[in-house]
């Protein structure tokens, strides 16, 4: 409880210290959050950047960093989250036995994994709950969609969302739509889109300064201006595209070069990899959904 406040306040332990964690822990720290924190990851110097760089309480020892959690936070890559709930199941055995405490809220971040295979891989000591957090949340503007378990009371449920709202809007989806949801919602889509738009300018002769400057205003506020007000989409494509007008001409090229089919292809291979991590399979094979190494410059922080 923080003092003064008379409120509980959960204790939030993060196992994972990389790039989500990064980017709540920073939106937290923009929101001017009270929220007591913990990260927790086996890389030193990854806890050590993040103490440095924002305040944050770190703890090396996974035991020791459970012992302080209210709500723990699996920030893991899909791939690495059955030999971390294995390492878990050991430790939450020592907790109950030590006092006589209520479950644990663990909070899983990885993409794909449902609920029913989280409950299998550590069915004691804890209740579970999903969500997916963008990393836009790093400027208190993210978008967090959150699952649960049946189980897990209203009360709590209430604590999990007022910890993701302060970094950004928070929405309840059921679990059956958290891949589609995953691989929509993602900022990379807007990433890809500029740089597409500003490379096609490029080539057509704007310098590299202007083509981002003229890309990123041609996506960004036309979409700012969209959820601003209430006028449809089709109102707002109609106002931006004179008819037979150079707008106009240019997404029809579009269309007839099968844009819409390549946005779909794109979400279907992407649901198809969300879909991927549900199965169990061998540690060493990596997440399909969040490579460790770069895999493209502009593609970087999806889920
Ligand atoms: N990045 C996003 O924008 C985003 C958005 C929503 C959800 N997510 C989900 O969030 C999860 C984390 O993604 P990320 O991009 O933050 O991954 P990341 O940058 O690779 O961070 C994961 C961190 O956890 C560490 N780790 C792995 N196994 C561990 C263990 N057993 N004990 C302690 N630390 C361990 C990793 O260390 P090593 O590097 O040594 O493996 C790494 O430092 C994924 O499941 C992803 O689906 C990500």
């Amino acid at each position: 409880m923080p003092p003064g406040t008379g409120q509980f306040v959960p204790t939030i332990v993060f196992l994972g210290g990389g790039r989500i964690t990064s980017a709540i822990v920073a939106g937290l720290r923009v929101a001017r959050s009270r929220q007591p924190v913990v990260v927790h990851d086996r890389n030193l110097s990854k806890l050590k950047r993040l103490h440095r760089q924002y305040d944050v309480v770190v703890e090396p020892n996974l035991e020791q960093a459970v012992r302080q959690a209210d709500f723990l936070i699996v920030a893991v890559r899909p791939d690495s989250v059955p030999a971390l709930l294995e390492r878990l199941r050991g430790t939450l055995a020592t907790r109950s036995q030590e006092k006589n405490v209520a479950p644990l809220i663990a909070i899983s971040l990885a993409a794909g994994i449902p609920l029913a295979r989280l409950r299998q891989m550590l069915n004691s000591q804890v209740l579970w709950a999903r969500a997916m957090p963008s990393p836009i949340c790093k400027n208190g503007t993210g978008l967090t969609a959150l699952a649960w378990e049946r189980e897990l009371p209203r009360q709590q449920r209430h604590q999990v969302r007022s910890f993701f709202s302060q970094i950004g809007s928070v929405l309840d989806l059921p679990e059956i739509k958290f891949d589609a949801f995953t691989v929509t919602y993602s900022s990379s889509h807007g990433y890809h889109a500029l740089a597409t738009l500003a490379d096609a300018a490029e080539q057509l002769g704007l310098d590299r300064k202007t083509a981002y400057m003229a890309a990123s205003h041609a996506l960004a506020d036309g979409i700012v201006a969209w959820r601003s007000q209430k006028d449809s989409l089709d109102i707002l494509l109609e106002e931006a595209a004179t008819p037979g007008g150079i707008a106009e001409t240019a997404m029809a090229a579009m269309n007839r070069s099968g844009y819409a089919k390549a946005v779909q292809t794109g979400l279907r291979a992407g649901l198809a990899a969300a879909r991927a991590n549900a199965t169990p399979r061998g540690s060493s094979r990596r997440s399909p959904v969040t490579p460790k190494k770069k895999t493209g410059k502009r593609l970087r922080g999806a889920p």
